[in-house]
């Protein structure tokens, strides 16, 4: 058999779907899981008439392969990464290339990829988006290392993504890890979005008695706006009208309210707080989980702690697509792009990263958990100022904001005189209330520090630094 344009190590479900859409654009493919009856299975199953050969070893696998070798592991990111790594070498030769396409610590790409370049090995930290069917038909993909590294799976990863009315989704992100940096920030705002929406799912149903199906058709009337049209919205709908089999009631409302996390939502939010950017939605979607978790606790307190009775507020209706409550979604969403955009420009200078904003918008278009009509409006705002500060001064972004920032004051109001926690919604508004105020009352939390500490201060109408004997 002539050798393999491409080799994957990994048969999970991403790892099958990623094989298969590669075999499907003209690339020859070997595949090597660690037990072998796995990719037996495969080859039999789904693999079957397709050019894909199994290989039973990592010498078998990387034998098969034609040089350059071009090599996407998709191995639980952690430990198993170092340990597939350390196993091939011994195998590899000058010029080939590990593509590590999990969801890795951006970190350890960073320690990889100077790792496999001192051994002249090229190391591509890439982030995929889009999940199973995302794999197969087409992801987003985030790839970082070097350019020369980039260069050499150019020709296969814009084949294989997904592509959008200006191109594939994929482009090269810059050195080091910085493709999962990238991955790691989608993954932020994904979980703002998830947050967002179900918090307007919980005010519907708790505040207007809404049923599963009145709900849907909310999520499918803001599916088809400009603002809110999008993957997350979309499936939120159909999650919505999936009714479970056994009794044919809204399969949503049988399962347990414990979001789980992987952790690429905690390192956005460590990111954040390391770099001095400001997360604040993204974090209370994060919190929102971690909250979630301590399902005893809560419910032990709900028979202590006695909030408001939950009162009907005004959130819109169905003939005005919940007006209020849209605004506030609108502008949730708005946030989270806005911060996790914000993170990536500021870490982008403190990493040397030299990342192109208009280019990730342009990648998350299509194909990825985070692509929305919105990221049209991103990439034109950087197009027009690749050093536009925070997306919300965009004159686009601002006029939504200046326009539905009363409407989200109004479901932050209501929810709280309702006692339903919005976490999302709420840190949203204080975080563009401000974003918008020139003078916030830091310089009281200044003068507390310079009286208990002499931690200095300084003045608006002098230069210098100033220290006040404050309690003599
Ligand atoms: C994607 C997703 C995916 C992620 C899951 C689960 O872009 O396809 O981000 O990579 O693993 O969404 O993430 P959590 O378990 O942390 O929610």
């Amino acid at each position: 058999m002539s050798k393999s344009h491409f080799g994957l190590i990994g048969l999970g479900v991403m790892g099958e779907n990623l094989v298969l859409n590669a075999e499907r654009n003209g690339f020859s493919s070997v595949v090597y899981n660690r037990t072998y009856s796995k990719t037996e299975d495969f080859l039999n199953g789904r693999g079957q008439g397709r050019n894909i050969q199994g290989a039973k070893d990592l010498q078998d696998f990387v034998e098969k392969l034609e040089r350059p070798r071009r090599i996407l592991m998709m191995v639980k990111a952690g430990p198993a990464v170092d340990a597939v790594m350390n196993e091939i070498s011994p195998f590899l030769d000058e010029g080939d290339l590990l593509i590590d396409g999990g969801n890795s610590d951006y970190h350890d790409t960073e320690r990889r990829v100077k790792e496999l370049e001192s051994k002249s090995f090229g190391f591509i930290g890439m982030g995929v988006s889009g999940g199973a069917k995302g794999a197969l038909e087409g992801p987003s993909m985030m790839p970082g290392g070097t350019k020369a590294s980039y260069d050499a799976i150019e020709n296969l990863v814009t084949k294989m993504a997904a592509q959008v009315e200006d191109g594939p989704c994929v482009t090269y992100i810059g050195p080091g890890g910085s493709g999962h940096l990238v991955k790691t920030v989608h993954n932020g705002i994904e979980y703002g979005i998830e947050q967002i929406l179900a918090e307007a799912y919980d005010l519907m149903k708790r505040v207007k008695g809404m049923t599963g199906e009145q709900m849907a058709d909310v999520f499918l009337q803001w599916n088809s706006t400009e603002e809110l049209s999008s993957y997350l919205v979309e499936i939120t709908e159909v999650c919505l009208r999936t009714k479970d089999p056994a009794d044919g009631g809204d399969l949503v409302e049988k399962i347990v309210d414990q979001a789980g996390q992987k952790g690429t939502g905690l390192w956005t939010v460590v990111t954040a707080l390391q770099m001095g950017a400001s997360v604040p939605t993204i974090y209370a979607a994060l919190n929102g989980r971690v909250m979630s978790s301590m399902k005893s606790q809560r419910e032990t307190a709900e028979s202590i702690l006695k909030g408001p009775a939950i009162k009907d507020f005004d959130l819109g209706s169905s003939a005005d697509a919940m007006a209020p409550l849209m605004d506030a979604t609108v502008l949730s969403c708005i946030a989270s792009y806005a911060q996790g955009m914000e993170l990536l420009r500021i870490s982008s200078k403190d990493l040397d990263y030299e990342l192109h904003m208009p280019s990730i918008a342009q990648i998350w278009k299509g194909g990825c958990i985070i692509r929305a009509r919105l990221l049209k409006r991103i990439q034109d705002a950087y197009n027009a100022d690749p050093q536009l500060e925070n997306l919300m001064i965009d004159p686009w972004f601002a006029e939504q904001i200046n326009k539905r920032l009363p409407g989200l004051a109004k479901v932050v109001a209501g929810a709280a005189e309702a006692g339903v926690p919005v976490p999302c919604f709420s840190s949203t508004l204080d975080y563009i209330n401000s974003y918008r105020t020139g003078r916030l009352p830091q310089n009281l939390v200044q003068a507390m520090r310079d009286c208990f500490g002499s931690h200095t201060y300084q003045r608006v109408d002098q230069e210098g630094n100033f220290h006040t004997e404050w309690l003599d």
